[in-house]
């Protein structure tokens, strides 16, 4: 039985969008039930729209700051969707432990460096800055901790001569849409086997 993945967004979506057109390849086993965004303004509900999913907003900004609140208001648009497992991708909000405990084992998120290099934001700036000769990124669960839960997948990419953070994050983001939906594949039937894209 396909498991059923809602995936949550703040902004552009290419993440979401790779990881849909995934799973509406035959034999893949996930479908999408739901994309939920954090803000009306995010790009990536016109890609749910277009690629026919199922789309919730919960603006973060109608609890400001009320992170419990938001939570449960986030929860209550996934009890119709009744996910088995939650994708983060591009999402911007820092999930309580409270909500992470509730969902462990069932949440993934795609992070835009090798972890543990690079936690939070700013990667590709951080690791051109430190004169790093590749980047990547990273498929991780998501435990209370920030960008810090189990890897289950990472691909890489060289940093070039010239590479600027908005060059570097292109490259990188080029192998985020092959590293998430082999990850979300696997993951989706109970193996928890890292993947290493070449
Ligand atoms: C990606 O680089 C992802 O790694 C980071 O935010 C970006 C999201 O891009 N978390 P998109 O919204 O999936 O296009």
């Amino acid at each position: 039985m396909a498991k059923r993945v809602a995936i949550l967004i703040s902004g552009g979506g290419s993440n979401m969008e790779a990881l849909v057109r995934a799973m509406q390849q035959k034999d893949y086993p996930a479908r999408p039930v739901l994309v939920l965004a954090n803000t009306p303004e995010a790009a990536g509900l016109a890609r749910a729209r277009r690629l026919g999913v199922a789309m919730a907003v919960v603006d973060h900004r109608d609890f400001s700051g009320a992170r419990h609140a938001f939570e449960a208001a986030l929860e209550a648009a996934l009890q119709t969707a009744a996910p088995d497992i939650l994708c983060l991708a591009g999402f911007m909000r820092i999930l309580t432990p409270a909500f992470t405990a509730r969902w462990q084992g069932r949440v993934l998120n795609i992070h835009p460096s090798l972890l543990p290099r690079y936690q939070g934001l700013n990667t590709h700036a951080r690791a051109l800055a430190a004169g790093d000769t590749e980047a990547g990124c990273t498929v991780h669960q998501v435990t209370a901790a920030l960008d810090d839960g189990p890897i289950l997948g990472q691909a890489r990419v060289p940093i070039l001569p010239g590479d600027n953070a908005e060059t570097l994050a292109a490259r990188v983001l080029e192998q985020e849409h092959r590293l998430y939906p082999a990850v979300l594949g696997r993951f989706a039937q109970g193996d928890r086997r890292p993947v290493f894209l070449p």
